[in-house]
């Protein structure tokens, strides 16, 4: 299964070993993808579709430190190159646009106040050249905000198609801004953006209505992570919102990106639920097991896609047809740094693959 093609949207995929989205946090100044963002990308366009690193889709967005954005000029130059690269390489690229919503600090992102659906705050902590910080108390966002961060999400897809790429991916997993109005705990509003399950959903669906519109649906996809409690999110009602979710995301999205829930059985009947493409992430043990992507095709998945195993393997696809051991990851150089761990990772050769 993993080595056949799949339609997605016009994208023909000549796998279903998808690279999973990873901040790297290597940008330049004012956001611009770091000079080796294209190497490291490219080195990895044997992958069926890479998903980049979370983007900012505007300056407020911004959470981390030396993250990327595609919300000026210079960034969609610098994005350029990148998708320039990928393509040259014979691969396909999606950005993931990451609005961090309340998971942010001014020290990263110019001097902004975090925004939010609800002033609620979380003990998380976050790094910052000073080293590890509190996160602030977030501002609620006022119902301008709210259509203010919609456009900024469609400006960044226009951006994206601009600098070359295939398409978008909406981050609304990880108790980012997206699964921030998700969650009952993050998002206590009571006008139309929150309250019922219908509105929670409300800002997801906005989003993605409104980049599909402006991009065209098939080159969008949708990221979810039910019951993830990352970031301080907790979902007893995931079994009741998913669902709903799925039902009300536009019908000819890409893809929708499920990090599986513990929950077997809401995956199986988001599954059940989603017609379209289902790219499933699942693969939380290193180094991969056979097992394990047999039981999620297994499980009706269309793709799988590999977050630690392709930073840690260029040639993760080449590796997994031969059966050959794969690097493992190193942590330490996961965020920051040069090209160490970035763009450094061994490939097979012929002599180490002969035996
Ligand atoms: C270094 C690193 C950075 C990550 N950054 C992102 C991100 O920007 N956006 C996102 O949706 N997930 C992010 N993730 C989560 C991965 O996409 C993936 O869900 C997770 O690593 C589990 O998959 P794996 O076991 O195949 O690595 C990140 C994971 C790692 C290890």
């Amino acid at each position: 299964m993993l080595f056949e093609s799949l339609k997605v949207g016009p994208l023909e995929l000549p796998n279903r070993a998808l690279m999973a989205p990873m901040t790297r946090s290597r940008a330049g100044s004012g956001g611009v993808p770091g000079s080796q963002a294209g190497l490291y990308y490219a080195q990895r366009a044997e992958a069926g579709l890479i998903v980049t690193e979370g983007v900012q889709p505007s300056a407020i967005g911004q959470g981390y430190m030396d993250t990327p954005g595609l919300h000026t000029a210079a960034q969609v130059e610098g994005w350029r190159e990148v998708t320039g690269a990928v393509h040259a390489a014979g691969g396909r690229i999606f950005a993931q646009l990451l609005h961090t919503g309340r998971v942010s600090h001014p020290d990263n992102n110019g001097g902004l106040d975090s925004l939010a659906p609800s002033a609620v705050p979380t003990k998380e902590k976050i790094y910052t050249r000073t080293g590890l910080a509190d996160i602030p108390v977030p501002r609620e966002m006022s119902t301008k905000d709210v259509e203010q961060t919609v456009s900024d999400f469609v400006q960044a897809a226009r951006n994206a198609v601009e600098a070359g790429f295939d398409g978008v991916e909406l981050h609304g997993a990880n108790g980012y801004l997206i699964h921030q109005f998700l969650a009952a705990n993050t998002n206590r509003r009571n006008d139309s953006y929150g309250g019922s399950v219908a509105g929670r959903l409300r800002f997801a669906v906005e989003v993605a209505e409104a980049v599909s519109a402006a991009i065209g649906a098939e080159r969008v996809g949708f990221r979810m992570s039910p019951e993830n409690p990352y970031n301080e999110i907790e979902e007893p009602d995931a079994a009741t919102v998913y669902p709903a979710l799925v039902d009300a995301l536009p019908e000819s999205l890409a893809y929708v990106h499920l990090i599986a829930s513990p929950d077997l059985d809401l995956n199986l009947e988001l599954r059940k639920r989603w017609a379209g493409v289902l790219v499933v992430n699942a693969t939380h043990e290193q180094p991969v097991h056979q097992e394990t992507i047999d039981a999620w095709f297994g499980r009706g998945a269309d793709a799988l896609s590999f977050g630690r195993a392709w930073l840690a393997n260029p040639d993760l696809l080449r590796r997994l047809t031969i059966g050959a051991p794969l690097n493992d990851p190193d942590p330490a150089t996961f965020f920051g740094g040069d090209h160490r761990g970035y763009v450094d990772y061994p490939v097979l050769t012929d002599s180490t693959t002969a035996s």
